[in-house]
């Protein structure tokens, strides 16, 4: 009997099933995401304009001791929902977030015992889409720890070989701290989120995450060409997550807009983020500061005690007054605490948090700082030993909350995959910064700091991913090579950084640059020396162009006095936004944003551009209708260029209405800055 049936069964499974298509489309039908089971593969493909920009694409999931999810898998069902909502930011570069969006759930069976289903959530907008897994409890997958060893999803990207890529290389030593690289798409090999490209058809993608939590951060493998393979960063055993029965994976994302400056007005990384979890945040406060922070790049002081010691109480005071006078809300002190003498990047096992050097008087700047109107901004610097941290956080946390402290820099510096974790077995591990670890132990300090009433602002961290909207004190982070390449970095900076970062890192969400310096020739202006390579106007530029709700005004203070016409700008600029809008750009070339104070009627607009000079013209149209506005304009004079004549600024004031335009030009590596006084 058995030898009869058998062919039968053989005949039926080799009978190719009708692939079953399910499509998704964005609410101005102009984005199309179409899920499919052919060959009993589990895929999805992406359209633009009707032209096909992610051409069919694997999905699944592998684990150790379980068969994938993936390959051999149908569509069950589906189930479809949309959005149509706005939220608020309770700080941001707007105020107000519209949420609309079409959504299908698609359920993928295998024909087994063990692990029979997976499920895909696609939400489709009109500047992109985003999907995640979701696995539920299920024989083969309801171990304690359920181990992933591999992500199947890809992005074949269609069309590649034309395109042109914008990219900084993954798992190095130097973190997310690269110079951007601008290459054909095929020269892409392993590199980070956001992942931005131009298609030869002006169409501009980036790819990313959204809602990084409990898992490990994707990077882009481009192992066939062009076929960008998500590469999880591993834990230090090799596994890539650790997980519990009923998980979701982070959204994976592609923005799409039709040219470079749709790609900055897009909120899809924070409408895939969950709403607040801190309840009243009131506490998280946007503001500028400056700090004792700039001389230890510039070795003009050090992080060590000795006689060049920069976090003195008398220096702190020094500051405090400087900031009190030009409306600044906090003062940054580095170097204030034990462990710093010696090579401090090594120092990681030797930090205190809660212990100062000699010469720094916590409670006496504190207490300086409450009668002057300023708060010291903390700064806890791990050197990437975070077990460390961890057995001092809440002490650390509690002494600066004691003072009145409410914002905290926290920093990570140590190479990627040197983070030194000791095990529950007292073991030492060394883990990447992006690795599940990591992600975990970032948002650990987070929510600690929130019991605490306190902001963190992480250098050296795990990219944005726009947890910011569920945890709304994580002010601002660094992620990326910030004014202090300018200092020591080899090579600086180049003119093009700025007018990258927009397109890239800052899709993620605020950067922590620290802007703002006026001294440009602390090593001589030469080519070959460290300095920033802008013109003094591009500085200024960067205060608008580059998000964040902190922002530091960077340079030393005498560097400010001796020029404070341009000052001005630094002390007007606002760091909290009511509505803001990219007007201009080319990945690389240039880039301008016109913004709208929160908390009055005012603009302001920031223009940078790469080495080369340019003129940009530009409407008015959103200042208020009928509403006349006083134009402060900081732009490049006609002698300036940012090798030999930086410092060439022109301040000017105009009368202008929304019916205007006004046609500025840049220098090389110029920039110019606006603000709009509503009269
Ligand atoms: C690296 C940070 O990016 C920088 O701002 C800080 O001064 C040093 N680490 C020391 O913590
Ligand atoms: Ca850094």
């Amino acid at each position: 009997m058995k030898r009869l049936f058998l062919p039968l069964f053989v005949c039926l499974t080799a009978i190719p099933s009708l692939a079953k298509n399910i499509t998704v489309s964005s609410p101005n039908n102009n984005i199309t995401v179409t899920i499919s089971d052919d060959n009993n593969t589990p895929s999805y493909q992406v359209s633009f304009a009707d032209k096909t920009i992610i051409a069919p694409s694997t999905l699944g999931l592998s684990f150790k001791n379980t068969p994938s999810l993936g390959d051999g898998f149908s569509i069950k069902s589906s189930q479809r929902a949309q959005a149509n909502n706005h939220w608020v930011l309770p700080w941001g570069e707007r105020k107000t977030v519209f949420d609309k969006h079409n959504e299908v759930l698609v359920t993928f069976s295998a024909n087994r015992k063990n692990a029979n289903t997976f499920k895909v959530r696609f939400r489709v907008f009109n500047d992109g889409i985003g999907f995640r897994y979701e696995v539920s409890k299920q024989v083969g997958l309801d171990r304690d720890v359920i181990e992933i060893t591999n992500e199947l999803t890809e992005f074949s990207i269609a069309n590649f070989k034309e395109a042109t890529a914008w990219w900084i290389p993954a798992r190095g030593w130097n973190r997310y701290e690269y110079t951007y690289n601008t290459t054909p798409f095929n020269k892409v090999n392993q590199v980070h989120t956001p992942f931005t490209f131009k298609l030869n058809s002006g169409v501009h993608v980036s790819i990313h995450e959204a809602a990084l939590t409990n898992y490990a951060s994707m990077t882009l493998n481009q192992r066939r060409p062009g076929v960008l393979k998500a590469d999880l960063t591993p834990w230090s055993d090799g596994i890539l997550v650790k997980t519990k029965p009923n998980f979701k994976t982070p959204w994976r994302t592609i923005q799409l807009s039709k040219n470079a400056v749709g790609l900055l007005n897009s909120d899809l990384i924070l409408n895939l983020n969950e709403p607040n979890k801190l309840g009243d945040v009131s506490w998280v406060e946007p503001g500028k500061y400056v700090g004792i922070w700039w001389g230890m790049h510039i070795d003009e002081n050090t992080w060590a005690s000795g006689n060049k010691h920069g976090a003195t109480t008398a220096e702190t005071e020094r500051y405090m007054d400087f900031a009190a006078k030009y409306g600044f809300s906090g003062v940054l002190v580095e170097g204030w605490n034990i462990g710093w003498d010696g090579n401090w990047f090594f120092n990681g096992d030797l930090f205190s948090f809660t212990q100062s050097f000699a010469d720094f008087d916590l409670k006496a700047v504190t207490d300086y700082g409450k009668k002057k109107g300023v708060k010291l901004i903390g700064h806890h610097e791990t050197s990437g030993n975070v077990t460390n941290y961890r057995r001092q956080m809440d002490a650390a946390f509690k002494l600066y909350e004691k003072n009145g402290v409410s914002q905290v820099k926290t920093g990570y510096v140590a190479d990627g995959g040197n983070i030194k974790r000791i095990d529950e077995h007292g073991i030492v591990r060394k883990e990447w910064h992006d690795g599940q670890f990591m992600v975990n132990e970032y948002l650990h300090s987070v929510t600690e700091a929130a019991k605490h009433h306190i902001s963190i602002n992480t250098h050296e961290p795990i990219k944005a991913t726009g947890l910011r909207r569920t945890y709304p004190n994580w002010i601002s982070r660094e992620g990326a090579r910030g004014q202090e390449f300018n200092a020591w970095g080899n090579p600086p900076n180049p003119p093009e950084h700025t007018a990258i970062l927009p397109f890239t890192r800052m899709l993620a969400g605020p950067m922590d640059f620290t802007p703002g310096i006026f001294n440009m020739g602390f090593n001589g202006l030469g080519d070959q020396t460290n300095r920033p390579q802008t013109t003094l106007a591009k500085q200024l530029a960067l205060y608008v162009v580059l998000y964040s709700p902190i922002q530091m005004a960077a340079d030393l203070p005498r560097n400010y006095e001796a020029n404070l016409p341009a000052f001005q700008f630094i002390q007007d600029v606002p760091t909290d936004w009511q509505q803001s809008k990219a007007i201009a750009g080319e990945v690389g070339d240039y880039v301008a944003f016109a913004r709208q104070d929160r908390h009055s009627n005012d603009w302001y607009v920031g223009a940078l551009t790469d080495e080369n000079a340019r003129t940009l013209t530009f409407k008015l149209d959103f200042l208020t209708k009928n509403k006349q506005y006083q134009a402060q304009i900081y732009r490049d004079g006609t002698k300036a260029e940012w090798k030999n004549h930086p410092y060439d600024l022109v301040i000017e004031q105009k009368n202008v209405t929304a019916k205007d335009s006004l046609s500025i030009k840049l220098a090389t590596s110029g920039g110019f800055a606006i603000r709009f006084k509503a009269l």
